[in-house]
């Protein structure tokens, strides 16, 4: 039985890593801010597993008070391995909220990184296929040189160049996941500005208004179902201190999503079409990689995803805005997501 500390638990990604860990017979602490994700995607677990399992909330706010948390947790207990999924996970407003991404996101890795060093636990981390950048030729290889395009991308480079620093400087031992585009049950459905899939969802059973499409819609994309990247990360096939491009290999457009969200919600398909905005054509990565250590996987057809999607948002029906980072840079702001910031 091996005990891991686990940020980001009570996101999407992380409660399936924590889940799988869980029935594996691991322990696990989670360690959440909780703005992201929501208590109800632990609650089960927690009554589940009460000896192995402890969800914890970060409710410091400054960088010194963190820091003596962590130092803290740290102290108090031995983990194995520390999974790093914590991150304000918003690519296409990290240009509107650079200095809370770098704050959230990259110094809070770093307090993580030193735990890691001085308590000589391995370190797991999701990154993203962010890192590679727009307008370059795909499928994005791991040995192809990350160019990111936005503060979102260019965190997670950032502290992927600081995990592989510390290997090199203190022997950490690593693991980096560039996962891309989600989906599964449990993702977060009330984010007015990420993850498209559920918000064509939300405006399908809620708001009852046509999916909103940036330009043409044919932007394409790797849907990747989260059950298998969250066995992926805790994969123990696969080899310390390299950098795994993980997630789904078949690749469609934003618009023939909205049209399976389109039935399985057995809603008309109708798209309110948007000004083209700053973003990837086609981001797909190579995934031979992780293959080579893991085998080939059958993915499930995104049809019956997004169909399981829909029952579990059918079911939930909590459809309350989470707060969102007040907004730093309002030019460039796309006009349709103005309403839901401050
Ligand atoms: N979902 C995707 O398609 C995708 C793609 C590429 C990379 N990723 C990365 O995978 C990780 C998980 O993503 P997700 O989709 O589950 O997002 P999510 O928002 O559902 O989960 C992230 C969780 O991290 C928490 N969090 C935010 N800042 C934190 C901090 N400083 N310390 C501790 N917890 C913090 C949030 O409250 C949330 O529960 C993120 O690092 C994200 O960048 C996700």
């Amino acid at each position: 039985m091996k005990k891991y500390l686990l940020t980001g638990h009570a996101g999407f990604l992380g409660r399936w890593v924590c889940k799988y860990l869980l029935e594996k017979g691991d322990s696990v602490v989670g360690v959440d801010t909780f703005e992201g994700g929501h208590e109800n995607n632990v609650r089960e677990l927690i009554t589940q597993y009460p000896n192995t399992f402890v969800s914890l909330k970060v409710i410091a706010t400054t960088r010194e008070h963190k820091l003596q948390c962590y130092e803290k947790l740290f102290e108090t207990d031995k983990y194995e391995e520390v999974i790093h999924l914590g991150a304000f996970a918003s690519e296409g407003l990290s240009p509107f909220i650079r200095s809370f991404i770098y704050e959230n996101n990259v110094i809070d890795s770093s307090i993580i990184i030193n735990e890691c060093i001085k308590h000589k636990c391995k370190l797991t981390y999701a990154s993203s296929i962010a890192t590679y950048g727009h307008g370059r030729s795909t499928p994005f290889k791991e040995t192809d040189t990350p160019m990111p395009i936005d503060p979102y991308g260019i965190a997670k480079y950032v502290i992927e160049l600081d995990i592989q620093a510390a290997h090199h400087t203190h022997g950490l031992q690593y693991k980096i996941f560039r996962p891309h585009n989600i989906i599964a049950t449990y993702q977060n459905l009330n984010d007015p500005v990420r993850n498209v899939l559920g918000i064509f969802i939300k405006k399908a059973l809620f708001e009852k208004k046509p999916f909103p499409i940036f330009g043409d819609g044919l932007q394409k994309r790797q849907f990747s179902y989260g059950n298998q990247v969250a066995k992926d990360i805790i994969d123990e096939r696969l080899p310390w201190n390299e950098v795994y491009n993980v997630g789904g290999n078949i690749s469609t457009t934003v618009l023939d999503l909205a049209k399976l969200v389109a039935k399985a919600a057995k809603v008309e398909f109708k798209i309110e079409q948007l000004p083209e905005r700053i973003e990837a054509k086609i981001a797909e990565a190579d995934h031979s990689k992780i293959e080579k250590y893991r085998g080939k996987v059958k993915e499930p057809k995104l049809e019956s995803i997004v169909k399981e999607v829909v029952e579990y948002a059918e079911q939930t029906q909590d459809w309350t805005i989470r707060k969102l980072p007040k907004v730093e840079v309002w030019e460039g702001l796309p006009e349709s997501w103005k309403k839901y910031l401050v």
